[in-house]
C-alpha cells in the first residue's frame, strides 16, 4: 500500500490567456486558453497519508500555509476524500490497492526551484503537483486529476499535461465538457526556448482570482474578447503550433498578452499589472523584431510585471546580449532602436 508519493510538475505559461470564470465554484473559465509548459521551472510535492496527525497541513518552500485562509486546498481535499469514499462504496470488496481515507490526514510538502514571490504561475505548478500526487495515491484518472488541479487554481489544470496544452472552456453548466488536451509534446518544437525576465520580486497588487472577478463584473471589453477574439486566435495558434510557425505564434502571443492587460485596464477600478520595466521590455522586443525585419522574439505577461520571452534557439544569444545591454535602461523604445548597433544584433 502506497502511503507517500512525490511528484514534480512544471509551470505553464499561457500563450492565449485565461481571464474570467463562468462558474466560480466549479472553476470553469469563460474562454479557452493555450499554454506551454516550462520544464525547467518546477514544483516538487510530497503527500504523506498519516493517521497520527490532528489536521491536514501544507508547507510551501518551508513555510506553513494557513489553511483557514486558503479555502482552495480544502476544496481539493474534500473532493479527493469524496472520491476515495465513493470508490470504496462502488467496489463491493473495496478497492484493495487504494489506501483507506478514514482517519487519514494529508501532510503536504512542496518546494519550487524558483522564487514564488516572482509571480511565475507558481500556484499553477503547485496545485498541479498536488492533484497529480493525489492521482497517484488514489489511482485517479487523468480527467479527474485535471479537475482537482483546476479546483485549486484554474491555470493549474494545464500543468497536468506536458508540452502545448489547450484548456477548453466548454459550455455545459456542470463542467462536463471543460477539459485539457495535449496539442503537442515539447519535443515537437525543440528549437523553441523561453527566457524569464524578472522585473520585480514584489507580490502582485491584486491576485488573479479577485482581479478577474472584477473584470467579469465591470469590463465590456472582456465580452468582446471572449466572443469575438479568442475563438479565432485559438484556431490560428493551434495551426501555428502544428506547423512550427514561430512568427504567427509570437504575434498571437504578444497580442493576447496585450489584450489581457487591456481588459485589466478596462476593469473598474483598473488593474495595472505591468511596470515601467515591463513596458521597456515590450519596446525592446518590438525594436528587435523591427531591426531584423522578422518576428524573432515574443513577450507575454501574466498578472504581474515579470516577462516571459519566447524565441527560437538560434536567436537566443542575440536576445540575451540585448537584454544584458539594454536592460535596465531608461531609454524609450525609439532610443533602443537607435542604440541597436550591428555588433549586438549579429
Ligand atoms: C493571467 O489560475 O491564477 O496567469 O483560477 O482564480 O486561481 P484562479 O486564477 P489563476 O489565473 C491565471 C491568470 C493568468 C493567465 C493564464 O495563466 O492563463
Amino acid at each position: 500500500k502506497q502511503k507517500k508519493v512525490t511528484v514534480s510538475v512544471p509551470i505553464n505559461i499561457a500563450l492565449i490567456k485565461y481571464w474570467g470564470k463562468r462558474d466560480e465554484e466549479l472553476m470553469l473559465p469563460l474562454n479557452d486558453s493555450v499554454s506551454l509548459s516550462i520544464d525547467e521551472l518546477r514544483a516538487t510535492t510530497t503527500i504523506s497519508l498519516v493517521t497520527d496527525a490532528a489536521a491536514d497541513s501544507v508547507c510551501i518552500n518551508g513555510k506553513e500555509v494557513d489553511l483557514g485562509k486558503q479555502s482552495r486546498f480544502a476544496r481539493c481535499f474534500n473532493e479527493v476524500r469524496r472520491l476515495a469514499r465513493k470508490r470504496k462504496l462502488d467496489d463491493a470488496d473495496g478497492d484493495k490497492t487504494a489506501p483507506s481515507i478514514d482517519g487519514v490526514k494529508f501532510v503536504i510538502n512542496s518546494e519550487t526551484n524558483f522564487p514564488i514571490e516572482a509571480g511565475l504561475a507558481s500556484s499553477a505548478a503547485g496545485f498541479a503537483a498536488l492533484a497529480f500526487a493525489f492521482g497517484r495515491l488514489f489511482h485517479l484518472d487523468d480527467t479527474t486529476v485535471v479537475r482537482i488541479a483546476r479546483l485549486g487554481s484554474g491555470s493549474a489544470c494545464r500543468s497536468v499535461l506536458s508540452g502545448f496544452v489547450h484548456w477548453r472552456a466548454g459550455a455545459a453548466a456542470d463542467g462536463s465538457d471543460c477539459d485539457c488536451i495535449s496539442l503537442a509534446s515539447a519535443d515537437h518544437w525543440p528549437e523553441l526556448r523561453a527566457v524569464v525576465a524578472v522585473t520585480s520580486g514584489d507580490s502582485k497588487a491584486m491576485g488573479s482570482t479577485r482581479g478577474m472577478e472584477n473584470t467579469v463584473e465591470t469590463s465590456t471589453l472582456l465580452k468582446h474578447r471572449v466572443s469575438n477574439v479568442v475563438p479565432d486566435r485559438v484556431v490560428r495558434l493551434r495551426h501555428a503550433i502544428s506547423s512550427r510557425d514561430f512568427a504567427t505564434l509570437a504575434n498571437i502571443t504578444m497580442r493576447d498578452s496585450n489584450q489581457l492587460h487591456s481588459v485589466c485596464l478596462d476593469t473598474h477600478p483598473p488593474l495595472m499589472y505591468l511596470n515601467e520595466a515591463s513596458w521597456h521590455l515590450i519596446g525592446l522586443v518590438h525594436a528587435l523584431n523591427d531591426h531584423f525585419g522578422a518576428t524573432r522574439v515574443a513577450y507575454t505577461f501574466d498578472a504581474g510585471p515579470n516577462c516571459c520571452l519566447f524565441a527560437e534557439v538560434d536567436f537566443i544569444p542575440t536576445l540575451l546580449a540585448c537584454l544584458l545591454k539594454y536592460c535596465p535602461s531608461s531609454g524609450s523604445p525609439t532610443k533602443i532602436l537607435e542604440k541597436l548597433d550591428k555588433s549586438t544584433a549579429e
